[in-house]
């Protein structure tokens, strides 16, 4: 009996320590501890044994069995040990690995053009308002003083979807609407898409961006126009900015005007960037005209007002030195995200 205890002793060890795997381990486990393992049945067979040296076979199984299973335990914890350390070994992270890059998003130049100038009027106290892209041609162009047949509709070349309605050629219609509104005083400023049967080209797309300015209140002059154009020229392109406003005409506004700015890259010296002049053209601009405000229901004996239309691609175009405006349609990766 103690002979075949030795062996089955001897037997159980070699086997753990050769063993490479927690399965295996499992198996030994149950072929000798089991229900039905080997040192079990030893036990069963006690009833061959001489009863006063039972104890002694008792004690000598139950050593064998702990000797065993603490063997494996320690092969166990020994092979968990390695199988971790192994995969630490493959999980390991090289920090000195250049950072894969991430692409974060850029605002396109007309965006970030758009909450400039609306930054500045917004602080100045102006509300930000939309109007229709597909219009009536009673807003786009008889409610500003353009009856039909006028010669200034040949300045927009306007798509029409019917006689009565048009894609809008300007956002000056944004200004009828919100006169007629009837809430005064108005100080608002007017974004968004106009479109003109033009051919595209550096300077000229079929659809493009203004921003429409409208100020009305009892007692607005030109002094306050130009104040107020003054300040966002300086705001947009430096405090250095000088403002000219040259007469022009435009049929919702009288006078009116151009205005225009001393060039930001020469300083009004003249350079190619101005093409020599020293003054770069920004915006239009003028004095409502009575008409105008009699035919959106505003009393022009007590209430004036000035307007400016300020083309977004334009500002684009100059704050970034764009030279071409198709850049701005295109979408190309590689121009968008130097903004
Ligand atoms: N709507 C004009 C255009 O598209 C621009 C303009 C000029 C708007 C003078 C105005 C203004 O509000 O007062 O050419």
């Amino acid at each position: 009996m103690r002979d075949q205890l030795e062996k089955i002793k001897e037997e159980a060890l070699n086997q753990i320590e050769s063993s490479d795997a927690l399965e295996k381990l499992n198996d030994i486990r149950v072929a000798y501890l089991g229900k039905k393992g080997q040192l079990t049945s030893v036990l069963k067979s006690m009833k061959d044994v001489p009863p006063e040296e039972r104890p002694k076979v008792g004690q000598m199984v139950n050593d064998a069995r702990a000797l065993i299973e603490g063997k494996l335990e320690e092969a166990r914890t020994a092979l968990a040990k390695k199988a971790r350390e192994e995969q630490m070994k493959k999980e390991v992270i090289d920090v000195t690995l250049p950072a894969k890059r991430n692409h974060v998003g850029h605002s396109h130049p007309n965006t970030i053009a758009l909450e400039e100038v609306e930054r500045i009027f917004v602080g100045m106290g102006y509300e930000v308002v939309e109007g229709p892209e597909v219009e009536y041609d009673l807003y786009n162009f008889e409610k500003l003083n353009i009856p039909k047949n006028h010669p200034a509709r040949d300045e927009q070349d306007t798509f029409y979807i019917n006689e009565n309605i048009v894609l809008r050629s300007q956002t000056s219609p944004v200004q009828v609407r919100t006169m007629e509104q009837g809430k005064l005083p108005i100080r608002m400023i007017a974004p968004g898409r106009v479109f003109r049967s033009d051919e595209v080209d550096a300077t000229h797309s079929p659809s493009f961006h203004q921003i429409e300015g409208l100020v009305i209140d009892k007692n607005i002059t030109f002094a306050d126009l130009k104040g107020t154009l003054a300040e966002f020229a300086k705001e947009l392109f430096g405090p250095e900015t000088k403002v000219k406003f040259r007469p022009h005409h435009f049929p919702f506004t009288e006078p009116s005007a151009e205005v225009d700015v001393t060039c930001f890259k020469c300083g009004g010296r003249g350079c190619r960037f101005c093409k020599g002049s020293g003054w770069i053209e920004i915006l239009g601009c003028g004095m409502v005209h009575p008409h105008v405000l009699e035919m959106s229901g505003i009393d022009p004996e007590e209430y004036s007002g000035f307007a400016f239309g300020v083309g977004l691609e334009r500002i684009a175009l100059l704050k970034y030195e764009i030279d071409d405006m198709r850049l701005l349609y295109e979408n190309d990766i590689r121009f968008l995200k130097q903004f």
